[in-house]
């Protein structure tokens, strides 16, 4: 069974909230995938402490030893290369991916990101959201393609905005469904390949 499951590599740069929801998910002997690597692109995060107690290498790539985009993804590239990788799930993953790296994974990359999409592409989305007046927002998993926050969308969970929300307090809320979208999206994700 365990060998028809997706090879997961997980890529993180911080604190690894959705890392663990993975983790938790995979632990379910009929969840469709399995993290082979967890790859973060800073030394000593929280994240990589999360993968070592689940006993799943821990891989640090840290872009600052690498002089341009390039050779930083080059060595990414090279660290994943034992591990049969089927998809990149990227969960709080700082760095922007190239054309180089993106374009050698076409339709293998996914991505976390917090607001409904194709609404409020990049970062500070709650501090956008609220400044706009919104009453709703949310999470969105996607496919990653070489335009940031662009690709085909796989889940979304909507959250509602509330009075006297602060940035901390939505983004907690968001967070949530968060940890519920990205299990639910991988699981299409194998569907779709299938
Ligand atoms: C999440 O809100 C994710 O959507 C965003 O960065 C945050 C990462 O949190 N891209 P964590 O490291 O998974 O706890």
């Amino acid at each position: 069974m365990d060998d028809k499951k997706l090879n997961l590599a997980v890529f993180i740069s911080g604190r690894g909230s959705n890392l663990q929801s993975l983790i938790d998910a995979c632990r379910d002997e009929g969840y469709p995938a399995k993290i082979s690597v967890v790859l973060s692109n800073k030394p000593d995060v929280p994240g990589l402490q999360k993968a070592s107690d689940a006993n799943i290498p821990a891989i640090t790539v840290h872009h600052k030893d690498h002089n341009t985009r390039e050779d930083f993804e080059n060595a990414m590239l090279a660290a994943l290369k034992d591990y049969e990788i089927d998809l990149i799930c990227l969960a709080g993953f700082m760095r922007i991916l190239t054309p180089h790296f993106v374009n050698q994974w076409p339709g293998q990359i996914i991505n976390i990101h917090p607001s409904l999409l194709p609404d409020y592409k990049g970062t500070n989305t709650h501090e956008r959201v609220l400044a706009d007046g919104k009453t709703e927002t949310g999470c969105t998993v996607h496919y990653v393609v070489p335009d940031v926050d662009s690709g085909a969308i796989i889940v979304q969970k909507r959250v509602p905005v509330l009075e006297g929300d602060t940035p901390d307090a939505l983004a907690a809320r968001v967070l949530e469904q968060e940890h519920i979208a990205y299990p639910e999206a991988i699981a299409l994700a194998v569907k779709e390949k299938a």
